[in-house]
């Protein structure tokens, strides 16, 4: 295998030795349209240190990239920035392949790796400020917590100014260059955009308090190396991620309101087409995002940007569309802040779908402004409801837009 799959050089002392996974097509109900990488690095110090390690059941691919650059054995230290197993399935194996001196995880990253594979290997626990001395370099470490896992952790190689940064400031998106700033702008922004929307979104907060915390620290960022997708390498297009980033986790209110429906015979869907129409004549940016016709990541990476969310179901059997509570399930959990909304939909004689649709915005902390229901098909009145709905959210908008808040 060493044959085919070579490492990647970043700079002459580190080397990508990742995975690409073009056929990834989803990751934990996350749609990956464009595949992932798994990406793993390779640091040729006096103690040379692997960074990560990928799935399973791509290790030999792994191991060959490794050993086009060095005899395996020859690594002496392991670093798990991340238990998920995208990242550590193949660690077992490759400490067993490597037999290196030591391995580091995180103080939570060292309990969750035995939590995972009920290992006696000795991790070695490391955090914030805890630095590793490979010789002629130094790794330094801080920790990340519930960014997006409790034990994930940043590793800093001072000497050549390069963050791994695991899941932070990364995307689902195989490539066969190395580099962002090789790939289409438009592409690295919206993939960015979904990975942040699907993955990190809940952890906002968290993440504000981290890129204070970095900028305090002042380091040297001249590479930015994710565990997926491509590597950031020019000082502009690092300040320009971590610029979006700050964006994402602010969630600061816009004129985009989100419409997520999915419909039975066509009533919920002429609503939805009724409420986008007032939203439109009221100045809000309107995306109508049909649940049948859209992937639930695809719809969370709408919301993202979004000031409104209002969501559509009929009543099937006294309850809402089991489209609709997939993707309102999947949505409470990322937890999107500073929304207003509404809930709407039809029924036949029940009518149950727009109440618990209310419920679940609610229980989301979305303000919701009003609702709409109709019975069967909708009549000139409730058109017109559905109409007014749409010119009052935006209006809400602008006032939110205005106030900044
Ligand atoms: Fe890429 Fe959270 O694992």
């Amino acid at each position: 295998m060493e044959e085919v799959f070579k490492a990647k050089k970043i700079t002459d002392k580190v080397y990508w030795v990742g995975v690409v996974d073009w056929g990834l097509r989803n990751f934990h109900g996350y749609t990956t349209h464009r595949g992932s990488t798994y990406n793993a690095y390779l640091i040729l110090a006096d103690k040379v240190t692997l960074v990560d390690t990928c799935k399973y059941p791509y290790r030999e691919e792994l191991l060959a990239r490794v050993s086009s650059v060095i005899d395996p054995k020859r690594i002496d230290y392991i670093v798990s920035n991340h238990s998920e197993m995208d990242h550590t399935g193949a660690l077992s194996w490759m400490i067993e392949q490597v037999r290196p001196e030591k391995v580091f995880a995180s103080v939570m990253g060292a309990k969750t790796l035995k939590e995972h594979f009920h290992w006696d290997v000795d991790v070695v626990p490391v955090k914030t400020g805890d630095t590793l001395d490979l010789g002629n370099m130094k790794l330094s470490f801080i920790e990340t917590r519930m960014l997006h896992w409790p034990d994930s952790m940043f590793s800093y190689l001072e000497d050549e100014g390069i963050l791994f940064s695991q899941d932070a400031f990364a995307m689902h998106l195989a490539f066969s260059c190395l580099f962002a700033d090789e790939l289409d702008r438009g592409l690295v922004e919206r993939e960015s955009a979904t990975y942040y929307a699907n993955i990190l979104m809940p952890y906002s907060p968290l993440i504000l308090k981290l890129l204070k915390q970095v900028k305090e620290m002042g380091l040297r960022l001249e590479i930015v190396a994710t565990d997926h997708g491509p590597i950031w390498r020019r000082g502009e297009d690092i300040a320009w991620i971590l610029g979006l980033y700050e964006k994402w986790a602010l969630q600061k209110p816009t004129r985009k309101a989100v419409i997520a429906y999915d419909t039975m015979w066509g009533s919920t869907d002429l609503m939805a087409r009724t409420i986008a129409d007032g939203l439109a004549a009221g100045g809000a940016q309107v995306k109508l995002t049909p649940i049948s016709g859209s992937q639930r990541s695809d719809v969370v990476t709408e919301v993202l940007e979004a000031g409104a969310l209002l969501v559509g179901s009929p009543t099937l059997n006294n309850n809402m569309f089991p489209s609709v509570a997939d993707v309102l399930t999947y949505l409470k959990g990322l937890r999107p802040q500073n929304l207003i909304g509404a809930a709407f939909g039809s029924y036949g004689w029940s009518g149950e779908s727009v109440k618990q649709v209310r419920e679940v915005l609610e229980a989301m902390k979305v303000d919701v402004v009003g609702e709409v229901k109709s019975k069967y098909v909708p009549s000139g009145e409730i058109l017109q409801g559905c109409y007014s709905l749409g010119l009052q959210i935006a209006h809400r908008l602008d006032e939110k837009v205005s106030r900044g808040v």
